[in-house]
């Protein structure tokens, strides 16, 4: 797909103006150091799928970046209608963005002018590998976010040059996704997901105090696991509980819960996706249909 065909599929609110082909300022400071935060949900039928709880994680993400916004949730809420118009009936990639705005060239955020700038976009849901529900594999990537160690630790910065380079990593050892791994071994997330694995018909996964991204779907699938009566138990998790793993998982807005059949080549339990992976998915896909009214 050439660039102009993609740009055309995307409708796109800058500050609330429409903006074909979407520009911001060459002075954004999200655009010249990563100085801003964003949140990426999905839209079915039309219709955005928890977005109470992303925009919550926004203003989350926000607060810990120092970012003022300026503005409400309503304002977003109303802007993501808006860009959801052309996709009535159909599922759609929402992506919100807020930078700090427009700044002096230099670092130091005191020297922004701001105001903060907004960007709302909703573009045709990427396709995803046919088979991608049969499972996926998983490669550990030793991997540091910029943000473990500062005051935005777990907030959705755009800086993902440390997953980008996971994936590549992943992608090169011919797995879907990348798992990283902490100093101390201990496996956080995916470079765009949660990981979750299940043992003695348990349900484990990492705590946000590890410093994950407090996922959405994550959130959801352990209530789910609850009202199922399976046990949950959110703990460090390391490469010998996926290689001992009866069944894993991964979670993300986009992709809901993909099943995970071998990690670093090695089978996970009978390199089929497990039932309780395919329990927790079918009360997913019913929790949206619940919640947007989808018959
Ligand atoms: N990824 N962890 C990371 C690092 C992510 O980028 C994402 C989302 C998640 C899952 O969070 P949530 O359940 O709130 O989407 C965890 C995007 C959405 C994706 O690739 O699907």
């Amino acid at each position: 797909m050439l660039f102009e065909e993609f740009s055309a599929s995307v409708s796109v609110l800058v500050n609330g103006e429409e903006c074909d082909g979407g520009r911001i300022s060459v002075f954004d400071r999200g655009f010249l150091f990563g100085d801003s935060v964003f949140e990426v949900l999905r839209a079915y039928g039309g219709r955005p799928f928890a977005l109470r709880a992303h925009l919550e994680r926004l203003w989350a993400s926000m607060s810990k970046m120092g970012i003022i916004p300026g503005f409400g949730p309503a304002l977003i809420e109303e802007e993501v209608k808006r860009v959801l118009v052309r996709f009535q009936g159909a599922d759609a990639y929402l992506r919100i963005v807020v930078s700090r705005g427009p700044g002096a060239l230099r670092l130091d955020p005191a020297t922004a002018f701001g105001p903060p700038v907004r960007v709302v976009m909703a573009a045709p849901l990427p396709p995803f590998p046919a088979d991608l529900y049969d499972g996926v594999h998983l490669a550990s990537v030793r991997a540091d976010r910029p943000s473990d160690a500062t005051p935005a630790r777990g907030a959705k910065i755009s800086a993902y040059i440390a997953n980008l380079f996971a994936l590549l990593e992943a992608k090169a050892r011919g797995a879907y996704e990348a798992a990283l791994v902490r100093e101390d071994g201990a496996i956080t997330e995916g470079h765009s997901s949660n990981l979750f694995v299940v043992k003695g018909g348990e349900l484990h996964t990492p705590p946000v105090s590890s410093g994950i991204l407090p996922g959405i779907t994550r959130g959801i699938v352990i209530e789910e696991a609850k009202h199922a009566q399976i046990p949950v138990r959110e703990r460090l998790l390391f490469a010998s509980d996926f290689e001992s793993a009866e069944e894993a998982f991964l979670t993300s807005s986009l992709r809901e819960i993909v099943p995970v059949i071998r990690f670093d080549g090695v089978r996970i339990g009978n390199g089929q996706p497990g039932p309780i992976t395919r329990l927790l998915h079918e009360r997913y896909k019913a929790r949206v249909r619940a919640e947007l009214g989808i018959a």
